[in-house]
């Protein structure tokens, strides 16, 4: 049977399989039953400075082919997610956490208190939240996202990662990786977040299915994959120095064996997670050995990036 074993930022990891921020990762027992699961790896809820409630609900929707969220950072606060960071296991499994202040100001401050308690913690910065109401996702604000990105890694010397949001232009792929590149110790790049506004109508009600923003919200799932699996691929290619973590439309191991093959290293699961469970990682590890074993592939360095093109 495949050895699923891979290595993150030259740690060894049984197997690639994470969760999404967001999905799972909110309280102490939700992170505690990722721990316990076939997870490699963990990621907390991207926290903001202060505690929030959300927006109003409903705001996920599962559909036939994903899921619709506007959930609005709904979260316990940086020092909760801190206080659990600092009671983490990371011999058993590495910890992110994601952070997505709502300003510059809060960004700064929560990344400073992360680097002064001085955990093996890894740092996500979430660039890509398209659901607080009046609030553009930084990400595609290319000089607010540099500038964002200037002082974090001049405030926090240890290896950081961004969460992008999707793009869609080449010229945006190479504007986004030119900047990126040019912070050394941003040492990993996580595509894609949800695809962001979306409005899915109910045809018999002749409504929006959730409630904030007049029903737009961000787009996970099936639908995501190839937009997923694009710009996974496109900044891997762009950013050769750097590792990509894959996020979007994973639901079998077949997909996870797909964004490994577009140059992931991880790959988080979102929508799948929030509609299985944390059972799914042991079923997506079973999948993505069976699919391997089948192809004549021990390891997953052997085929990791070695996307064929036309
Ligand atoms: O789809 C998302 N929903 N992406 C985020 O970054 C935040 C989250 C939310 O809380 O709305």
């Amino acid at each position: 049977t495949p050895d699923l074993g891979t290595e993150f930022l030259e740690r060894p990891l049984a197997n690639p399989l994470m969760n999404a921020a967001g999905v799972w990762c909110t309280l102490a027992a939700q992170l505690d039953a990722l721990a316990d699961s076939e997870a490699a790896a963990i990621v907390t809820k991207s926290c903001t400075l202060v505690r929030r409630d959300g927006n109003p609900e409903p705001r996920y929707r599962a559909l036939p082919l994903g899921s619709i969220n506007s959930m609005g950072l709904p979260n316990e606060g940086y020092l909760y997610y801190l206080d659990y960071a600092a009671h983490h296991d990371y011999d058993h499994k590495p910890l992110f956490v994601s952070v997505s202040g709502l300003s510059l100001d809060d960004n700064l401050t929560i990344v400073a208190a992360l680097r002064d308690v001085v955990l093996p913690a890894l740092l996500e910065i979430n660039l890509s939240c398209p659901n607080v109401p009046g609030k553009a996702q930084p990400g595609y604000d290319f000089e607010a996202m540099d500038e964002l990105l200037a002082e974090v890694a001049t405030a926090y010397r240890r290896p950081f990662g961004v969460k992008l949001p999707p793009y869609f232009d080449f010229a945006h792929f190479d504007t986004v990786a030119q900047i990126l590149n040019r912070y050394e110790h941003l040492a990993f790049i996580t595509c894609i977040n949800s695809v962001g506004n979306a409005l899915i109508i109910d045809t018999g009600q002749e409504s929006a299915v959730i409630r904030p923003k007049d029903g737009f919200g961000g787009l996970g799932g099936d639908y995501v994959l190839p937009t997923a699996l694009a710009n996974v691929n496109a900044f891997h290619r762009r950013c050769p120095t750097k590792t990509i973590i894959g996020c979007g439309g994973v639901r079998t191991g077949e997909h996870v064996f797909q964004h490994l093959l577009a140059g992931a290293t991880l790959v988080q699961v979102g929508t799948a997670l929030y509609e299985e469970g944390p059972g799914i990682f042991q079923r997506l590890a079973r999948e993505l050995a069976e699919l391997m074993a089948h192809k004549g592939y021990r390891r997953i360095d052997e085929f990791r990036g070695r996307l064929k093109t036309l």
